[in-house]
């Protein structure tokens, strides 16, 4: 079992990995609540093949469970479901020292955190996080919410977890393409931070696409010691941690411009991390043969790099949507040598440029 701390002061959390970790969660969850009672929010794909699981081990452990299934997929991720989740919560008895568990992707993940926030003021929340993405990304640093049909995440808060628990024995169920997502994000954290973990993918992409379990045992830990590092330096997002953001400016633009429904989430991300490197090479941060080893290494893993036919001035104008801009400036992190990035203000013909 690894174990990594996210320290926050009073709101530190521990992310625990290990393979089966799901048959005895609630030895380990005992630890991290105030009591025994608490609803799992899962969606209508994972609690198929893992809710009863969930269920049976933690009612052995003598906790009062219920559950809530959402519809799989980003279009439930919006206040109706929300709304109907605080119904449900307040139906099931849950009082100020229940806890919400997300069992579930990133979808989720960012709901039920949502949900947790806000019944009764906040109670207590616990991610276990069934995607690759969500395992990496989304159920460490406490940003949860919904969209509005204005954009994506425009309704949210930040709202950390009381612990993480990763079982790398539910990647198995996954499909190739929501693996791919999660080794977008993986390949993100290579270029802002570690240029070791793409030398790493480079050496070893066959047992990794094969989810050999000390390959995503080690991605997986990496990517969070990452994670947790930015996240405890700058938990709001004040200024480093829109680091983690490399790709998502023009990702979320294509997103939301194919309304959820041409890309997941890493394709999308894989796609901005490509053109926001080409951005990069215009104004000198890397070099061509960086931009092709970024290129190559999507590439190779499978990921898209090309936004296909969408109209370039639609992807502009949804990026001056973007959550990082501040007074009219268009915000974007670009690469700067070798596993490292940092934030700029750029000009709306440089992207139109790249995007050409
Ligand atoms: P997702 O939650 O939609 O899951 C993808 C699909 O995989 C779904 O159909 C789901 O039912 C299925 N699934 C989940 N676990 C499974 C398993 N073990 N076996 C079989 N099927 C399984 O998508 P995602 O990629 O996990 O998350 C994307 C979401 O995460 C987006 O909404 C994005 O905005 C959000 N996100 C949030 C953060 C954050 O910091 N909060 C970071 C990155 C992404
Ligand atoms: N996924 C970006 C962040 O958590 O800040």
């Amino acid at each position: 079992m690894e174990i990594i701390n996210v320290n926050l002061k009073n709101y530190s959390y521990p992310i625990y990995i290990s393979n089966g970790i799901l048959a005895n969660i609630g030895q380990y969850l005992k630890n991290h609540l105030r009591s025994r009672r608490v609803i799992i929010v899962t969606d209508s794909n994972v609690s198929n093949i893992y809710l009863q699981k969930v269920e049976n081990t933690l009612s052995k452990d003598g906790f009062v469970v219920n559950h809530s299934v959402i519809k799989a997929g980003e279009e439930s991720k919006n206040l109706d479901t929300v709304k109907r989740l605080l119904e449900e919560c307040f139906a099931f008895g849950l009082l100020r020292d229940s806890a919400v568990l997300a069992l579930g992707g990133g979808v989720v993940g960012d709901i039920a955190g949502l949900v947790a926030a806000l019944y009764m003021r906040g109670i207590d929340f616990i991610q276990i996080p069934t995607t690759l993405l969500a395992q990496v990304d989304s159920s460490v640093g406490g940003k949860v919410g919904v969209n509005l049909d204005e954009g994506k995440n425009i309704a949210g808060t930040f709202y950390q977890p009381k612990a993480v628990f990763i079982d790398t024995s539910v990647l198995k169920t996954l499909n190739r393409r929501e693996v791919l997502g999660g080794i977008s994000e993986i390949i993100k954290y290579g270029i802002i931070k570690d240029e070791s973990l793409l030398d790493f993918f480079e050496i070893n992409m066959g047992k990794i696409l094969n989810l050999d379990d000390d390959m995503m045992k080690y991605l997986i830990k990496r990517s969070c010691e990452i994670k947790s590092d930015v996240v405890s330096k700058d938990e709001k997002e004040n200024n480093i941690r829109a680091v983690l953001n490399y790709g998502h400016t023009i990702g979320h633009a294509l997103e939301s411009i194919t309304q959820y429904k041409k890309y997941i989430h890493g394709e999308a991300v894989a796609i901005g991390m490509y053109y926001a490197a080409k951005i990069a090479l215009n104004r000198r941060y890397i070099d061509e043969s960086y931009l092709l080893r970024i290129k190559n290494l999507l590439v190779s893993s499978g990921l898209p790099v090309d936004y296909g036919n969408i109209d370039k001035y639609e992807i502009v104008e949804g990026i001056k949507h973007d959550k990082k801009n501040r007074e009219g400036k268009i915000k974007f992190v670009l690469p700067v040598g070798h596993g490292n990035a940092e934030i700029f203000d750029i000009l709306e013909e440089e992207i139109l440029n790249v995007l050409n």
